[in-house]
């Protein structure tokens, strides 16, 4: 898999991390979870994602990205067998709530990996605390889990949301304008985008003239809000969507003139490769920060590529490498528990884990329970006739700082 992985830790050095995590984390109980756990049989893993409505496209990418990964290891860890059953759980929390239930209670689950929604993460949030079960959780980015909200049984394998907007932050300031104009759909995910944004940026010399809060999931008619955004005069929009949500704000601004009247800047997602291909022309020249691009050059990326290009029959996107890199953490998470699914030896495994991923540098923060990762600036233009986004600048490692100090 052209992966520098630590080698897995001896009984000895397992048992030892097992003691001390515990210790640190003052959970009583925690190694003693009453749930079924085994190191042996099928490994069941419970997979809870949006396979309909605007983030349709991030789960089946995630989905995708996972399969390839185990399909190279023979569907085998440990020397178990592994069992993949998904469940739609739309952007809904009350239906995520059902379909969690199903998955651990009907169906035994080991684990539950997924989650793309930050408003489906805070309504299951409690169930895993008070169940006692694990959730690596490979999309919904919202920081409280990171901080006042997090409990030892939710880790980040994607990002946090206050990443990309803090880069994008100070990166805009420098180098595109200083009064910004904000817009979001209105749901926690966006409101991240707000606190982060607005920190950074100001700390660097910028000015938050106004935000704008659209309608979610689904925005409806973007008219009225480019109109808003049109009459603003600010130096530049600083924007966080993706999914068809992405597709219908970028296509607008481009369409109602704004491409041509004020710059556009935003979280990666809005600009990448899921949607890329259907805004077209339209996102030409947008700028924006993320941890991977199509184009970064590295041994992983490139094989990443290929591989994801036979395995899906098109080309990769960022949800896809959360995908995979959500499973090459699965499999050294159970390469190191020896196949035991025990929630608190589970949990000891996951402290710093790190590998060489398609995205550069990847190490699980034991502190925030989100990776580590570098960020980059980048731009959408046409490569070899295909737009792609092209890297301005790698911005260098990040790590979120597990509170709310920097936004
Ligand atoms: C979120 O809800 O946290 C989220 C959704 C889509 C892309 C990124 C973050």
């Amino acid at each position: 898999m052209n992966k520098q992985r630590k080698s897995a830790l001896s009984r000895r050095q397992f048992l030892q991390v097992a003691g001390s995590t515990a210790v640190a984390l003052s959970l009583p109980g925690i190694l003693s979870a009453c749930r079924p756990s085994s190191a042996s049989g099928a490994l069941k893993i419970g997979v809870l994602l949006p396979y309909s409505g605007i983030y349709a496209v991030l789960g089946e990418s995630i989905t995708q990205g996972m399969q390839l990964y185990f399909e190279a290891l023979g569907n085998e860890i440990a020397g178990r067998p592994i069992e993949l059953i998904t469940e739609d759980s739309k952007i809904n929390p009350d239906v995520a709530q059902q379909k969690v239930r199903k998955l651990v209670e009907q169906d035994e689950v080991a684990f539950v990996t997924g989650i793309v929604s930050s408003g489906v993460l805070a309504g299951l949030r409690d169930y895993f605390h008070d169940n006692q079960v694990l959730c690596l959780c490979s999309n919904a980015g919202s920081n409280a889990h990171s901080r006042a909200a997090k409990t030892p049984y939710i880790w980040r394998t994607s990002f946090t949301n206050w990443m990309a907007p803090h880069a994008m932050g100070t990166w805009a300031a420098q180098n595109v304008g200083r009064t910004a104009v904000i817009s979001v759909p209105d749901y926690a995910a966006g409101e991240n985008n707000v606190t982060s944004f607005t920190h950074s940026f100001t700390a660097a010399g910028g000015e938050v003239v106004a935000v704008q809060r659209t309608p979610f999931p689904n925005m409806g008619d973007p008219a009225p809000f480019m109109a808003e955004l049109s009459a603003t005069g600010a130096d530049l929009i600083y924007a966080f969507y993706s999914g068809s949500a992405a597709v219908t704000f970028v296509k607008a601004y481009h369409d109602f003139g704004l491409a041509q009247q004020i710059p556009l800047t935003g979280a990666g997602f809005i600009v990448e490769e899921d949607v890329l291909p259907e805004q077209g022309a339209a996102a030409q020249g947008v700028k924006s920060t993320l941890f991977w691009s199509y184009v970064l050059d590295n041994p992983q990326n490139a094989q990443f590529k290929t591989d994801f290009h036979a395995f899906a029959g098109r080309d990769a996107d960022v949800f896809a490498v959360q995908g995979y890199d959500t499973a090459c953490v699965i499999d050294e998470m159970l390469k190191r528990t020896e196949g035991d699914t025990a929630v608190g030896q589970l949990i000891a495994a996951l402290d710093g884990i790190q590998f060489d991923s398609p995205r550069g540098p990847f190490r699980l923060d034991a502190h925030s329970q989100a990776p580590e990762h570098n960020m980059y600036a980048r731009d959408v233009q046409p490569v070899d006739g295909v737009l792609r986004n092209v890297i301005l600048e790698n911005l260098g490692p990040i790590v979120d700082p597990g509170d709310d100090s920097m936004g």
